[in-house]
């Protein structure tokens, strides 16, 4: 059976990390098309705001978990599918960007940025995949970042985490296709968003979380299995990432100014 691409008849949709950002905007949108949105994050008050203050069609619901308690995790998906039906599009966006500067590193940054971005998603996707193959039908959207492309200065952290979300995610395609459930990633550029506020490097062609979220909502509405954007920018970074190592990182390290010594 072949995946198809879910319909707010098929049952609720899912957001982590909704209460901000890319996840905020998105699940704004999917209720603008007439889903009902459960958005997840660790502020329950943040959640609790964002939906009642939600007046347009369809409905955001609050639901408060933090992603890396996978036990809690494996609760909540259960109590949201026996309060408001199948989880039938969950887009696992949650995650976190911790800056490791070489000279100087983390291991806590490290270990923190992996338990979110990684254990957490794989706290979701053990929730969900099961559940979705049983009824043989699901859609799963895995956010990772155009950062997963190739090596960025200070996301050695961040770059890996999202490096192993495309690969995770690809795995996972090949596996539910026979399940007839959908597998897509999501590779963005840089977006407007409280997660960038405390960085101060360049971010070129920088979109607001409005035009991201109708861009991945209509990349939800496709099988694809990439949604990138800008693509003005997430092409040319593949395009960068293509050449040789040698090519690739020299003009990186050029692009990004850090090819000055210190
Ligand atoms: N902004 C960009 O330029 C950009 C580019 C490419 C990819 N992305 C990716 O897009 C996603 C959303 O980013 P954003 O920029 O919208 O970030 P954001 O505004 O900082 O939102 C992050 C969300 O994740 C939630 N979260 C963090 N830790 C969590 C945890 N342990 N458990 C549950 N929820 C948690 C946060 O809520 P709480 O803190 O309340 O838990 C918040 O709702 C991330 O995966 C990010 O890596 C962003």
């Amino acid at each position: 059976m072949s995946p198809r691409v879910m319909k707010p008849s098929d049952g609720v949709a899912w957001v982590t990390g909704g209460s901000s950002g890319i996840g905020e905007a998105l699940s704004q949108q999917l209720a603008r098309q007439g889903w009902t949105v459960i958005i997840s994050a660790r502020s329950k008050d943040k959640l609790d705001a964002i939906a009642s203050a939600y007046t347009g069609k369809g409905r955001l619901v609050a639901h408060a978990v933090d992603l890396t308690d996978p036990e809690a995790v494996e609760a909540s998906v259960k109590d949201i599918e026996a309060a408001h039906g199948p989880i039938a599009l969950a887009v696992l966006n949650a995650g976190i960007y911790v800056s490791i500067n070489a000279e100087n590193p983390s291991y806590e940054a490290y270990a923190k940025t992996f338990d979110v971005n990684l254990k957490g998603t794989a706290a979701c996707l053990c929730a969900l995949t099961p559940r979705m193959s049983e009824r043989r039908s699901g859609q799963i959207a895995i956010v990772s970042s155009a950062t997963a492309f190739g090596g960025m200065p200070t996301a050695s952290a961040y770059g890996a985490s999202k490096a192993a979300l495309v690969n995770m995610a690809a795995c996972l395609r090949l596996e539910l296709h026979r399940y007839g459930v959908l597998c897509q990633v999501i590779t963005p550029g840089f977006v407007e968003t409280p997660a960038q506020d405390d960085n101060a490097f360049p971010k070129p062609f920088m979109i607001s979380a409005q035009t991201a979220a109708r861009r991945i909502a209509s990349g939800l509405r496709s099988r694809r299995f990439e949604i990138t954007f800008p693509r003005r920018f997430t092409w040319a970074l593949k395009a960068i990432y293509a050449l040789p190592y040698s090519w690739s990182i020299g003009l990186v390290r050029r692009q990004t100014g850090w090819n000055k010594p210190v």
